[in-house]
């Protein structure tokens, strides 16, 4: 079992508001389509659900955010995962929608409908969820993001490994000179301290990653623009990317 997360800024472009990047969308899905094991898709918001949640002031944590905001984020995040479910089906995938709502109850994940989506993966289906606002309780609501989705599932399924397809080739130690980190040990987690991109959005990548692989399974970090990068580190092979070495797989 191996999860995929598709990042926003790969399957759509930030810079222009609903804009999906179809193209992109489309060569990651013949991508896929060469991996010969069980896998679950989770992509994010992009320019959907982001754009709609920084002009409704949504965020991750729990608040009585505007309702309006809520259903027109959940709108923009199901008009942008059928545009990734029809790019899988046209590429003779066969995407099996489960929209976060499924396994989630409050800001917890349901194991018993995680551990479904895990049975439905093994049966041929590709499984696909995404970052979405999500009742919380009490006219509460949240953002809950697509990577925290990836380490909600691979705390329960334990799956061989997870890759993060960024618009990026990996982490960088130095921005200026695009430096590349290639591994990040479990033993010794903390990042390089001028590891310039640390911060905003990669950040909490990051802080997903590093939670993943203290669990126990490795993750990836690779070019989403570059999909034989994925299918590289599928196959284990030496890739271009940053790996968070898990513990059960030194
Ligand atoms: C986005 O999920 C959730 C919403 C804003 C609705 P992510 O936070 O995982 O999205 P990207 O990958 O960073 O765009």
């Amino acid at each position: 079992m191996i999860l995929i997360k598709l990042g926003g800024s790969v399957i759509t472009n930030k810079k222009r508001p609903l804009s999906a990047r179809r193209k992109a969308i489309n060569v990651l899905a013949k991508n896929l389509r060469k991996i010969k094991e069980p896998i679950i898709l989770v992509h994010g918001g992009g320019s959907y659900g982001h754009y709609w949640s920084a002009r409704y002031d949504m965020h991750t944590k729990e608040k009585r955010y505007d309702m309006r905001g809520v259903a027109i984020v959940k709108n923009s995040m199901i008009q942008l995962d059928k545009i990734v479910l029809d790019a899988l089906l046209h590429n003779k995938l066969n995407p099996y929608s489960v929209p976060p709502t499924d396994f989630m109850s409050g800001n917890r994940p349901i194991a018993a409908k995680v551990k479904e989506m895990a049975a439905i993966a093994k049966a041929g289906l590709i499984p696909v969820t995404y970052g979405d606002a999500l009742w919380f309780g009490q006219k509460k609501t949240y953002i809950l993001s697509g990577d925290k989705i990836m380490t909600h599932l691979a705390k329960i399924l334990t799956p061989k490994l997870c890759i993060f397809a960024l618009n990026e080739d990996g982490l960088y130690s130095d921005f200026e000179s695009k430096e590349l980190i290639y591994k990040i040990d479990n033993r010794r987690p903390t990042i390089p301290e001028n590891a310039a991109d640390v911060t905003g959005g990669m950040r909490r990548k990051v802080q997903e990653a590093t939670s993943i692989a203290r669990a126990g399974t490795s993750v990836f970090f690779v070019n989403g623009n570059k999909p034989e990068r994925i299918l590289e580190a599928v196959k284990n092979k030496t890739f271009e990317g940053t790996l968070f070495r898990g513990k059960r797989n030194v």
